[in-house]
């Protein structure tokens, strides 16, 4: 796959030289090549990721029913005045954010680099506007409990927001990556390994902090804007914690 990647940038650098292939096909515009790789995991130069930036990201202006992800919409990111809640100044350094803690990217991306280029273009294609707003991000630093909600709406959340990593509840059926818990049953060890501390407070701080604030892993944190606490609350009654 590698050799896939390396054989498409070669095409891509044919483009961008101006000189067509062999066979007399038209060369692959860069924003193609960039929505290739937008949703191919094997962007990431580590064989143990399994996330594409599809898998957090839609590109249509509205989330289509029956997602709720963790990132924002990519729909006129280009756009936008900065990033990450205002912490990243610089596009790419806001999609390395993402490329480095969730991928397990080894290296930068780095701007001159064809698949830099590449999802560039692409980005710049789902921005048609010339200036839009930058998307709210508040991050929920201190962990408190949240009312417990209608367990319907509950797997309706569990499904949208967290089924395509973790797989079915109980068995991890489908699930994206091996290392993705299988829910709830992940949290019978949490006696043993946060003595103490509610089942559900373990799982509301993985939620909404995903690999940071010292928590580790590769899963990402979801913003009050991404899930409000009533869905996370909802989502809890229906895992039964
Ligand atoms: C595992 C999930 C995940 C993956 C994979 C991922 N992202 Fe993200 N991304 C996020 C989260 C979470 C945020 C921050 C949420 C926010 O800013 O509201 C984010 C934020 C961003 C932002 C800033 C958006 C803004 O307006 O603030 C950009 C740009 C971005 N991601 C691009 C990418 C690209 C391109 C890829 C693939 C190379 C990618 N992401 C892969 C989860 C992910
Ligand atoms: C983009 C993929 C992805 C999404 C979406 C996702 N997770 Fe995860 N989650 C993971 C991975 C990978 C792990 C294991 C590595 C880690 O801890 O980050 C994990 C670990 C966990 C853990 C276990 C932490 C521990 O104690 O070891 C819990 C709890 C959890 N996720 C809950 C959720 C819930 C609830 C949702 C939906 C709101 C969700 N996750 C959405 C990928 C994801």
């Amino acid at each position: 796959m590698k050799r896939r990647h390396q054989a498409m940038a070669a095409l891509l650098v044919g483009a961008l030289a101006g000189c067509g292939g062999d066979s007399g096909d038209a060369p692959e515009p860069a924003a193609d090549f960039g929505e290739t790789l937008f949703q191919d995991a094997r962007l990431s130069d580590s064989t143990f990721n399994r996330f594409s930036c599809a898998t957090c990201h839609v590109t249509t202006p509205e989330a289509p029913a029956g997602r709720i992800d963790s990132g924002p919409s990519l729909y006129n990111v280009a756009a936008r005045p900065h990033w990450w809640g205002g912490y990243e100044t610089h596009l790419l350094d806001a999609v390395n954010f993402c490329y480095l803690n969730f991928m397990r990217g080894v290296t930068k991306l780095a701007p001159e680099e064809p698949r830099s280029r590449a999802l560039y273009e692409y980005l710049s294609r789902i921005s048609p506007d010339a200036q839009a707003p930058a998307v709210p991000f508040t991050v929920v630093k201190d962990i408190e409990d949240v009312p417990r909600g209608d367990t319907a709406r509950g797997e309706a959340v569990y499904r949208a927001a967290c089924q395509n990593c973790h797989g079915a509840t109980h068995t991890g059926e489908g699930r994206l990556t091996e290392l993705a818990s299988v829910l709830p049953e992940v949290t019978r060890e949490y006696d043993r390994l946060f003595p103490g501390i509610p089942h559900a407070h373990v799982v509301i701080e993985k939620v909404r902090h995903g690999a940071f604030f010292g928590v580790g892993g590769s899963m990402p944190p979801y913003s009050r804007e991404a899930l409000s606490d009533a869905d996370l609350g909802a989502l809890l009654g229906y895992l039964g914690l």
